[in-house]
């Protein structure tokens, strides 16, 4: 009599420990679909430019700077016309191989394309619309 009222006891208690799988399970299906769809919104959202914009200069950058690392290395830097004279020079005297009018092209296409970081207040539209 005894065995009987505690295999019938078992029951209940199986049954909620299946009901506590699936609930983990739909959270756990839930969140993993949840990572899954935010992984390509966040690829698209962020804003990366094209690492080296077209224009004059474009070819011989792509040209001469990838030499030894990728030339896309100058769109983490936003330089002044003089220092990006600067960094080029530096470039040639680690080995970048340029003659003096394709230093200033260049240096000229980095300006264009990346310079100094403008203030916040001036990349951005006014929060009130106007
Ligand atoms: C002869 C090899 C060589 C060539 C060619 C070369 N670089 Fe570099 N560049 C380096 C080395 C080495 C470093 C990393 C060491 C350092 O920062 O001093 C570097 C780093 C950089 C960095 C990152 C600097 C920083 O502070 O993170 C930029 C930007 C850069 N190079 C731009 C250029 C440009 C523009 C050209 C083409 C004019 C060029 N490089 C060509 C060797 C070269």
């Amino acid at each position: 009599m005894p065995k009987r009222l505690s295999f019938r006891s078992d029951i209940p208690r199986k049954r909620r420990a299946l009901v506590a799988t699936a609930v983990i399970m739909a959270i756990l299906v839930a969140g993993l679909a949840r990572m899954a769809a935010a992984q390509p919104i966040g690829a698209e959202g962020q804003a990366v430019p094209a690492a080296l914009p077209p224009g004059p200069g474009h070819d011989t950058v792509v040209r001469v700077c990838s030499a030894c690392h990728s030339p896309d290395i100058v769109a983490t830097q936003h330089l002044s016309a003089a220092e990006w004279r600067n960094l080029v020079d530096l470039m040639v005297r680690q080995g970048a191989s340029a003659s003096d009018q394709e230093q200033a092209e260049i240096a000229n296409y980095l300006t264009r394309s990346f310079p100094p970081n403008p203030p916040i207040s001036a990349s951005r539209p006014s929060p009130s619309g106007s």
